[in-house]
């Protein structure tokens, strides 16, 4: 028998009741705390699946705006737009990248027309979806070439600026792009126009989905360990945030997200800069299946979300986006 005022301090006293454990919560989300991502396909009519993504669609331009009104309507802050883009369009320097007649220009002028700035857009800056080799800039033999490609990032940028884009999202991990692309807005009239940098993104094997879903996952030549993060480096990760910082970056990215966790934190305790987190398509694509396999239940959602806010993460791209006020309740 315990006796005497052992233990005088238990806390599972604040743990009893729902109001109590409701009254210490430390940490909690809210709509305003998430990113959807937008997939988009030439055509019309059509909602299209995505085998290694259940849940999540491509959508054409004529039906993007099912998706923009469920951004809204769950009360989302902004929108990422992805494209499909046709083999036909993609060739080994990805020109189909400055086309402003590209899926993603039109996408961005049509939100913009009808939702003004009801809703942010944000793009990424990256030659992936268009390049022939799927690789995210220019190719010279396996190596992906810095500066060349940074110039074709710049002339992306702007376009897409030009277009309307709110958000800017270089997810290329090029050396010296944020600043260049920077002072290319600057000079054209876009002060306003801000930059997230994808600064910390990984070589993962976490984005197979991802490239399924743009369609470029058959053509990816060998990996992207050439520009993309060792995932066994983490003091490198605050070297990127630096520079970009430096640079320029409103807001910073580290990707992908719950094996992560810890860059987050060590970004969020170092830098007093935004931090966005992306739940990329592996993670989604693991958590769906095994939810829909009925090895977990869907509780994972909200606890993995959770985990990002705990970490240090102001918000979150997640597929889950569009769902997002059924698993805040
Ligand atoms: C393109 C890009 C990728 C993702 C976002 N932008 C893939 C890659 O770098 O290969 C991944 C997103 C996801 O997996 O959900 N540069």
């Amino acid at each position: 028998m315990i006796t005497g005022k052992f233990p005088a301090l238990r806390l599972r006293r604040s743990r009893k009741n729902d109001w109590s454990r409701r009254l210490v919560e430390e940490n909690n989300l809210s709509p305003n705390d998430f990113i959807l991502p937008i997939f988009l396909i030439d055509g019309k009519n059509k909602k299209q699946s995505i085998k290694s993504m259940p849940g999540v669609y491509r959508y054409t331009l004529d039906k993007v705006s099912i998706m923009i009104d469920k951004a809204l309507k769950e009360g989302l802050p902004m929108i990422a737009l992805f494209p499909y883009t046709d083999k036909k369009k993609k060739n080994i320097t990805g020109s189909e990248a400055l086309n402003c007649d590209n899926l993603v220009c039109k996408a961005i002028q049509l939100i913009k027309k009808k939702y003004k700035s009801e809703i942010g857009i944000m793009c990424d800056v990256a030659l992936d979806p268009y390049t022939s080799h799927g690789h995210d800039g220019l190719l010279n033999k396996k190596y992906v070439l810095n500066d060349e490609t940074v110039e074709m990032l710049i002339a992306q940028s702007l376009l897409q600026a030009q277009m309307g884009c709110d958000v800017l999202a270089p997810s290329d991990m090029m050396d010296g792009r944020i600043g260049h692309i920077r002072k290319t807005l600057d000079e054209n009239g876009f002060k306003m126009t801000q930059i997230l940098s994808y600064a910390v993104k990984y070589a993962s094997s976490f984005y197979s989905p991802f490239r399924d879903a743009v369609g470029s996952k058959g053509n990816l030549k060998g990996d992207k360990k050439n520009y993309q993060m060792d995932f066994r480096n983490s003091d490198e990760a605050l070297r990127e945030i630096a520079l970009d910082i430096r640079e320029g970056a409103d807001m910073v990215m580290v990707k992908p997200g719950l094996p992560y966790l810890d860059i987050i934190k060590k970004v969020k305790e170092n830098f007093k800069i935004p931090v966005m987190a992306y739940q990329v398509s592996g993670e989604y694509s693991l958590l769906q299946n095994a939810i829909n396999n009925k090895l977990v239940d869907e509780n994972v959602i909200l606890e993995s979300l959770i985990a990002f806010k705990r970490a240090g993460a102001n918000a979150i791209v997640t597929y889950y986006a569009d769902r997002i006020k059924k698993i805040l309740t």
